[in-house]
């Protein structure tokens, strides 16, 4: 099982470190799930230094799809890779929607991830929209098609893929466990007929108002490897008992 805390714009040097530390008290006894929190930017060095002796690793929430240059304001893969993070989150719907990336920006962003050693978590999901027009799945399956072009077999195994519907992300509206299972299934399908054996160890989690409340149903899915936690990965307890859930 594979559990992500994704931070967004939130907290300051204070409440992160306590957060962290939080958090490494609280996963003493976790032993088969893997644990990533992605800090803001500014703050990974930071949190990568906490976390030092902790099996909890770091993970940046974006990248640039260029490696250097004059690209005021970005952060490259080999960056990074300098300061010790082990993963990326990539095209995460409010990259998508909020700042305009394309399935294009996002494979090059794939590329570069896996040239400098991360290990994305790539992000993919439906509209409302697009759910109610039956193009759900269509929608999906591109994304990664378009994501995984041009990458190895053992690339795409190494993705962590997260199905967020948009519809569900921070709006306490979770897809129900038979919406989750019939997505990931397709994804599971999707990628048997890319990778064939390897599919199997993809971790395709859930991401979209995952809480405590709800964690176990969701990852007691077939197909459903873990989740991707917003608001809830704020506060260390809500953290802690998810993992738990997935442990
Ligand atoms: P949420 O966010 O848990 O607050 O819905 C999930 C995400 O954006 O990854």
């Amino acid at each position: 099982m594979f559990i992500g805390g994704n931070w967004k714009l939130n907290g300051d040097n204070e409440s992160l470190t306590k957060l962290t530390q939080a958090l490494v008290k609280g996963s003493e006894k976790l032993f088969d799930t893997r644990v990533v929190v992605f800090p803001p930017a500014v703050y990974l060095s930071h949190i990568i230094d906490t976390l030092k002796n902790s099996p909890i690793k770091v993970g940046a929430q974006n990248q640039c799809e260029q490696l250097e240059g004059a690209f005021t304001g970005e952060v490259s893969a080999h960056m990074l890779q300098d300061i010790g993070c082990d993963y990326v989150l990539l095209g995460h719907s409010e990259r998508r929607h909020v700042y305009g990336e394309t399935n294009e920006m996002i494979n090059k962003k794939m590329r570069l991830a896996f040239e400098k050693t991360l290990l994305p978590v790539l992000c993919v999901g439906e509209t409302l929209q697009q759910r109610e027009a039956g193009n759900a799945q269509k929608v999906v399956l591109q994304q990664l098609q378009i994501a995984f072009d041009g990458l190895s077999n053992d690339e795409i195994a190494n993705t962590v893929i997260a199905y967020e519907p948009v519809w569900a992300i921070g709006t306490g509206e979770v897809a129900t466990p038979a919406q989750a299972q019939e997505m990931h299934a397709s994804i599971r399908e999707f990628l048997n007929a890319l990778i064939s054996d390897k599919a199997r160890d993809v971790d395709i989690i859930y991401g979209g108002s995952v809480k405590p409340d709800n964690a176990a149903e969701i990852f007691s899915q077939a197909d459903v490897d873990g989740g991707l936690i917003g608001g809830a990965s704020l506060k260390a307890d809500d953290f802690i008992a998810i993992c738990k859930a997935a442990d």
